[in-house]
């Protein structure tokens, strides 16, 4: 395999049981893996399943192998290296420069980027002994990943679930395009961003709905959330994504219904994203019944246009408030994509604008992204393709630098 290696750091947490679909997706998407469990790990997950699933062997300690000086070795030539999940013990061990495995030994001699996504219940997260090591880990330019809250083990709730493995393997790739992508610079900040394709009720079963994923509006609401923002998501329709950790989900089905969610959480935002597609027309009449087939001729669909969201938050936007648009944009007669990008943000009047060229499977349903950020300034930054969270990470450098 000759595709970025990976060290899968593996501690012993519950958790554990979730790395595997983690390795299966990093390898998967052409990653070289070589687990490196603690030998806590190894007491929820056998070795077996991580020697078969990455085809490379599996070893804790440092005394095996030594004559390929295994624990100087991995560190020095890994890409990246990803611990999930991470236990309190374990980042306490890492902060601190411990070398007691192979695991740790590695985190010493690794100078790639560095991934922690913590896992443990919510009161050792939260313990000054924990946020004290995160905060040292990061000092360093380690990433250590807000958790997700959720159900732990047992019945209990609260933050401290593993994010998704989806999730945890596109930071992941997003470190591997772009090792400073997840800085702590939105700490302290609120966001809100919109995703996904509204659905205009036609009647109770039938809707107007567009083709949009949400893939791009929750990349940047992970993005945001793991640059430190407290961040609100609005989500309308989107194709089945998890919700990305440490931020608040907010389900809305129509435009009008995003309206009003939009309006309420913009309240003391200090950035708003508008990357959700928003139908610009409904059916004028919701009707109360399903329209039966052949009953009578049926009536010419008759659409009533709707509020433009990002012009009203606009017109309302608070001091300081950054207002970020999305244009989908082909080509015609007229101009390019870019040209008409540049109108469309004079029309809409936020301060930043990123232009999708789109048509030919470009920007829908698809996982990467391209295109052009442009300012109210006069910027024009041109979006080297590469994966929605890159493109996320863009975004938020813009936002930062004008909050
Ligand atoms: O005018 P157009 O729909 O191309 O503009 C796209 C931008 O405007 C996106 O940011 C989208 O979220 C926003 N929009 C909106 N309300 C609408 C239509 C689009 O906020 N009714």
């Amino acid at each position: 395999m000759n595709g970025p290696r990976v060290l899968l750091g593996v501690a012993g947490g519950i958790a554990a049981y979730k790395s595997a679909e983690l390795l299966r997706r990093l390898t998967e998407s052409g990653h070289s893996v070589r687990v490196l469990p603690t030998a806590s790990a190894l007491e929820f997950v056998g070795a077996a399943t991580f020697e078969a699933l990455s085809g490379q062997p599996v070893q804790t300690g440092v005394f095996a192998d030594v004559p390929a000086v295994p624990h100087v070795k991995l560190g020095q030539e890994a890409d990246l290296v990803v611990v999930a999940p991470a236990t309190a013990d374990l980042l306490a061990r890492a902060a601190h420069g411990r070398a007691d495995d192979l695991l740790t030994a590695s985190l010493l001699t690794a100078r790639c980027p560095v991934l922690f996504a913590p896992a443990m219940h919510t009161e050792m997260w939260e313990h000054a002994a924990t946020q004290d090591n995160v905060a040292l880990l990061r000092s360093r330019g380690s990433v250590v990943l807000e958790p997700a809250s959720g159900r732990l083990t047992g019945k209990d709730t609260g933050p401290g679930r593993l994010p998704d493995p989806a999730e945890i393997a596109e930071l992941a790739r997003l470190l591997l395009e772009r090792p400073d992508a997840l800085p702590q610079d939105l700490a302290g900040r609120r966001v809100v961003v919109s995703a996904g394709g509204t659905r205009e009720p036609l009647d109770p079963v039938r809707f107007l709905g567009n083709r949009s994923s949400g893939r791009q509006g929750y990349a940047l609401a992970r993005v945001a959330a793991q640059r430190g923002a407290a961040v609100t998501l609005v989500a309308a329709h989107t194709a089945e994504l998890g919700d990305p950790a440490a931020v608040d989900v907010v389900r809305v089905g129509s435009a009008a219904q995003m309206r009003d969610a939009m309006l309420a959480a913009v309240k003391g935002a200090d950035a708003v994203v508008m990357s959700a597609a928003v139908a610009d027309f409904r059916p004028s009449a919701l009707a109360e019944h399903k329209i039966k087939k052949g009953s009578t001729d049926p009536d010419p669909l008759v659409l009533t246009k709707n509020p433009d969201i990002l012009r009203e938050l606009v017109g309302g936007r608070e001091p300081g408030q950054v207002i970020v648009g999305f244009a989908a944009e082909t080509g015609d007669a007229d101009g390019d994509a870019l040209h008409h990008g540049r109108a469309k943000l004079a029309r809409k009047g936020c301060d930043l604008l990123v232009v999708n060229a789109v048509g030919d499977g470009r920007a829908f349903e698809v996982p990467d992204n391209a295109g052009w950020l442009l300012g109210a300034d006069g910027s024009e930054v041109e979006l080297a393709n590469g994966s929605k969270a890159l493109l996320a990470s863009r975004v938020w450098d813009a936002v930062a630098s004008r909050l």
